[in-house]
């Protein structure tokens, strides 16, 4: 294998592959099981605990990075609630895809340049942010935490991060807004009953949420098995928990039916004439979509692919960003998620030409292990990797961050 092939994100799947497939055969033995030397809740020798990359931290002060966050929280959640924040489609190709598209970029670093002051302020459809780091929209988050959205929104507006709240939290749009000052979204899922939508975006009007995000990779769910599996298990019986809260849906009357497989593009003008918010996509992925996009007026798209959640075998959302923002040439904004997990994540996604990145499980993880200071500290954390990542790389402001700073990894 040429060293080309060996960083090729087949193979750095291929690898990512194997080892699973050794942790899940380890896991299997009871030989194994019984000799304890695997660490609880998190499947490694105990001697590698003595590791960074491997340790779980005990404590909120501890945590060095958004994977010994992710860390505590697995040892804090119960696997029913682990896997409905983890879990991807299917086989998890996607999942993997949204990582390795990372790895496939390195960057090119300029030196001798005064980086003493760093601003990653920016606008965005007019509302100004001293970050561009989004908490991506999350559905259910009481069954992470007890405060759900609330701790979410109080951890973002401690930082005043700009929050998307989903559809289906558990607290409604009302509530997440009375909770915290953090610049506020609200992502629609579409439904087949116009009156549910209408009073959705009623109610995020009303909250005073400054534009909408329509979910638009959603025609069916995902088949995520892990979520499925653990979902019926003991833990739930146990726990006697029931279905989870919508805060949004409280006082609707009829049913909530979420979902509509025969959406189509007719909705962008449907949305324009139910609402005066300002109007983003969420879940493009391709130029074609994005022609469309433009062409039906929307305000801005957010290139996703529900972290993975979705289609199997996609493409890392990485991978899909440039083809978009070639179309959309500044014209609007575009935002991009799906496996940002350091700082310089932001940074080659920023130099691909997003506006903005969202993050999901990252804050989930602060979330469950921590509540909203967990939250806060995620973002913290991201944030200053990206201010380091540009002072390494030479950069001071976004507006700087151009793809004369990354090159493919030779393969
Ligand atoms: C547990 C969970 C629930 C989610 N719920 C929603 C949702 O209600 N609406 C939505 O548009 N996206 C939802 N997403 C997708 C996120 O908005 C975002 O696209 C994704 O998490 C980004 O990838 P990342 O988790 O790798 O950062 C959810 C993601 C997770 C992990």
């Amino acid at each position: 294998m040429t060293r080309r092939e060996a960083w090729s994100p087949r193979a750095l799947n291929e690898r990512q592959q194997a080892r699973r497939q050794l942790v899940r055969f380890l896991l299997q033995s009871p030989l194994i099981a019984a000799t304890g030397i695997l660490a609880p809740g998190l499947l490694l020798p105990r001697r590698a605990l003595a590791r960074p990359e491997f340790a779980v931290p005990e404590t909120l002060d501890q945590v060095l990075d958004g994977f010994q966050m992710q860390r505590a929280a697995q040892k804090a959640l119960d696997l029913e609630t682990w896997h409905f924040i983890v879990n991807g489609a299917d086989d998890q190709r996607t999942v993997e895809a949204n990582r390795a598209a990372f790895d496939a970029w390195q960057l090119r670093v300029r030196r001798l340049v005064d980086v003493s002051r760093i601003d990653t302020s920016l606008k965005l459809l007019g509302q100004a942010l001293s970050s561009p780091l989004v908490l991506a929209p999350v559905g259910a988050q009481q069954t992470i935490h007890a405060e759900g959205e609330l701790a979410t929104m109080r951890g973002a507006s401690e930082r005043g991060h700009l929050l998307i709240a989903s559809t289906v939290t558990s607290s409604s749009i009302g509530a997440i807004r009375a909770a915290g000052t953090a610049p506020l979204w609200f992502q629609l899922y579409a439904s087949p009953d116009q009156g549910l939508m209408r009073y959705l975006l009623a109610a995020a009007e009303a909250a005073g949420c400054l534009a909408v995000a329509l979910t638009v990779d959603s025609p069916t769910r995902g088949n995520r098995e892990g979520e499925r599996w653990f979902a019926r298990s003991a833990t739930r019986q146990a726990t006697g928990k029931g279905p989870p809260a919508m805060g949004n849906f409280a006082g609707y009357k009829g049913p909530a039916r979420i979902g509509d497989p025969a959406l189509t593009w007719a909705v962008v003008d449907w949305l324009r004439a139910n609402t005066r918010l300002p109007i983003l996509l969420k879940g493009i992925v391709t130029r074609e979509d994005t022609e469309l996009a433009v062409r039906a007026g929307v305000d801005g798209i957010i290139v996703s692919n529900h972290g993975g959640r979705q289609e199997e075998s996609g493409r890392g959302t990485l991978e899909c960003l440039p083809e978009v923002v070639a179309v959309t040439a500044g014209r609007i904004p575009v935002l991009m998620d799906g496996g940002i997990r350091r700082g310089t994540d932001i940074f080659k996604a920023l130099a691909l030409g997003a506006t903005a990145v969202c993050v999901g499980r990252p804050y989930l993880y602060g979330l469950g292990a921590y509540g909203e200071k967990g939250v806060a500290k995620v973002l913290a954390i991201l944030d200053s990797e990206l201010q380091r990542t540009m002072q390494f790389a030479g950069t001071t402001s976004l507006a700087g961050i151009t793809n004369a700073y990354l090159q493919r990894r030779p393969e």
